[in-house]
């Protein structure tokens, strides 16, 4: 490939000052603070008291060493957090005469798989270390397929202890031909073993004479020259997430951002998406001035020959070879959240600049990643790995996370969950690829639209939702509203919970996964039916905010009525028309609302009814009269 001039000398220039980044995975006493220690001891970070400490602890303390080092060189990178992923990982930095290192280290327990795909997340290479004493351990395994999954395409396997099985090269050999088959299995292809003592240094630094069977390099010689991939992104084609819009004064409109992959001069021909547009560079302007040449890692303000319309979120790329968008893709998630994800509930998407609602449909089969088997799976829990279907409202624009035989497309193809009300990151994702029937299905236009089929029936559409507790009145009142709307000619239709569940949905049930499903059925049908020109009134208890803001923002802003049919627990057990709650008491009914499934109320529902205080005439009465006011 040739390449610019000056892009070459960036890249000569990124060989001199030569970074590596690496994520040390291990189990619990495997000698890994002690062989970091004598890393950072050798390379001349730590003190030889220090280092005392260090061996002293780690081994009268097992893990306890961990802390103390954690504690030693503790430093937080911030770039995660700036993602929105607040996640700790304890980073150390050390430099040998060739390079410098990052190291991410991070707890191996099951428990810290969030912390693990952080820290690999950013990392050129992962060192996994293994006890010689006792082979080979799941937590390889898993720390393997993690790394593997976020895009680390190089493995050592540091055989920790050697000292301990007197430098025996059967333990280490057995070590590696059960590793190697692993490796294969995964589509790992660059790892090598080397047998190291943290407390005598064999084979840190320099070659040990304890192990004359072992030819490979120490383990400081290997992280020297193990290849980086640099440049790597700099040589893709070009693409720039908008992270803000520059526009100081009506002559300047710039679009700010840091250049995710490839690299860009004043003239480039560029397409900006998901709108389509073409345009061509004018300027590359940053705080030192402009430049001639931006390349992937470089934040800059791009400006345009032409008047071209950008906003936060859109992606600017190279007009030959720009990415697709999609709103529907196949992805592995990582679930990193004690409460387990919802199929159907709506998250906050972030991949790039764009943010946007998601659901993730039940999982088509979650990885053991010990066995590596695929396991059918409704949900997925704590610390889980699957692969699902994720529809987006929006087109994304997107790239595939893992890129053949290069770095992994990590801007593009690398997502988190964020959970709307809580604001956590629940989980974290690599897209595959877009799903076929997502780029095959548009939507068709008709000439009879809704504003014809409103103005036949003579009204404006509306969505009366009702919401409360079973047995707080919700269809009765329903009942009454539709009434009087119809003796004043207007066009309606009553959807129960009690009949829906009857026909549409009776596949379902009341687990949490289950109700969602419910509403969002629901919510659609409503949609339709406001669209044919109706006044739609639905009575399900819908007991989750997120499901009753996702169906307000289906229809037309003013549309929605949510209307919170309010009977406190205790007075609807009392009235029990349908003696459910008897059973539910009774431990015969598993999941009712109120006893042991939550109902969250509407923090502002357009109309509030105190069942208490009026009858379900006035409760009616009071529905028509707001619905009037509102028109
Ligand atoms: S929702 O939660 O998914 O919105 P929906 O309104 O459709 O519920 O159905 C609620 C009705 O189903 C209740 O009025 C009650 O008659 C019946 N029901 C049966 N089992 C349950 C349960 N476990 N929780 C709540 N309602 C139940």
């Amino acid at each position: 490939m040739s390449l610019p001039a000056d892009l070459r000398s960036w890249l000569a220039e990124q060989e001199r000052n030569e970074l590596l980044r690496f994520i040390t995975c291990g189990s619990v006493d495997d000698g890994k603070s002690t062989l970091i220690g004598r890393l950072l001891f050798e390379t001349g970070q730590l003190s030889s008291d220090q280092l005392a400490i260090l061996k002293a602890d780690s081994s009268l303390h097992g893990t306890q060493g961990e802390n103390l080092d954690f504690a030693l060189l503790v430093d937080g990178l911030s770039a995660e957090r700036e993602q929105g992923i607040t996640i700790d990982v304890a980073y150390r930095y050390f430099a040998s005469e060739k390079r410098q290192f990052i190291v991410a280290d991070t707890p191996g327990h099951e428990q810290y798989t969030r912390n693990m795909v952080t820290g690999a997340s950013t990392a050129d290479l992962a060192m996994l270390l293994v006890d010689a004493r006792k082979g080979l351990l799941t937590q390889t395994r898993r720390h393997s397929y993690l790394a593997r999954l976020v895009g680390v395409r190089r493995f050592v396997l540091a055989v920790t202890k050697m000292d301990l099985v007197d430098y025996a090269r059967a333990a280490f050999d057995e070590i590696c031909s059960e590793y190697a088959l692993f490796a294969e299995r995964i589509g790992i292809e660059s790892w090598l073993a080397i047998p190291v003592s943290g407390v005598n240094g064999d084979n840190v630094v320099t070659r040990s004479e304890a192990t004359p069977w072992y030819d490979g390099p120490s383990l400081l010689d290997h992280l020297d020259a193990v290849p980086l991939d640099l440049g790597a992104d700099a040589l893709k084609p070009m693409r720039m997430p908008v992270q803000w819009l520059n526009l100081p004064n009506q002559e300047f409109r710039g679009f700010a951002g840091q250049i995710a992959s490839g690299s860009v001069r004043p003239g480039d021909e560029v397409r900006t998406l998901p709108s389509g547009r073409v345009t061509r560079i004018a300027r590359i302007v940053t705080a030192d001035g402009d430049l001639e040449q931006a390349i992937a890692g470089q934040s800059v303000t791009l400006t345009f020959t032409d008047e071209v319309d950008c906003s936060r979120g859109d992606v600017i790329a190279a007009a030959a070879d720009s990415p697709e968008a999609a709103d529907q893709f196949e992805a592995a998630i990582v679930w990193m959240d004690e409460h387990e994800l919802l199929p159907g509930r709506g998250y906050w998407l972030k991949v790039g600049t764009q943010t946007v609602t998601a659901t993730v449909q039940e999982p088509k089969y979650e990885i053991n990643v010990n066995t590596l088997d695929r396991l059918a799976a409704k949900t997925l829990s704590l610390n889980a790995i699957g692969v699902a279907t994720v529809t987006t409202d929006r087109e994304v624009v997107f790239e595939p996370y893992a890129a053949e035989g290069s770095s992994p497309n990590r801007v593009l193809g690398g997502f988190i969950l964020i959970d709307k009300l809580t604001n956590a990151t629940v989980a974290c994702g690599m897209l595959h690829f877009a799903l076929r029937r997502a780029l095959n299905i548009h939507r068709q236009h008709f000439d009879v639209g809704r504003e014809t089929h409103a103005a036949l029936k003579g009204q404006r559409p509306a969505v009366l939702w009702f919401t409360g507790l079973s047995g707080a009145g919700k269809s009765t009142i329903a009942n009454l509203v539709e009434k009087r709307l119809v003796s004043r000619g207007n066009h309606t239709f009553l959807l129960d919970g009690d009949n829906v569940r009857h026909g549409l949905n009776r596949d379902l049930g009341f687990t949490e996964a289950d109700r969602i499903e419910n509403i969002r059925r629901v919510g659609e049908v409503a949609r339709l039916m406001a669209d044919a020109g109706l006044i739609v009134l639905t009575a399900f208890i819908s007991p989750f905010r997120a499901e009753r803001h996702m169906v307000r923002r289906m229809v037309p802003a003013g549309e929605f009525i949510e209307i919170f049919v309010d009977t406190p627990l205790a007075e609807a057990e009392k009235r029990d028309t349908k003696g459910l709650y008897a059973k539910a008491r009774a431990g015969e009914l598993k999941n009712f609302t109120g006893i042991d499934s939550p109902y969250e109320e509407p923090e502002a529902p357009e109309i509030h009814i105190d069942t208490t205080k009026m009858s379900a005439e006035e409760a009616a009465d009071l529905v028509v009269e707001e619905l009037m006011k509102r028109r």
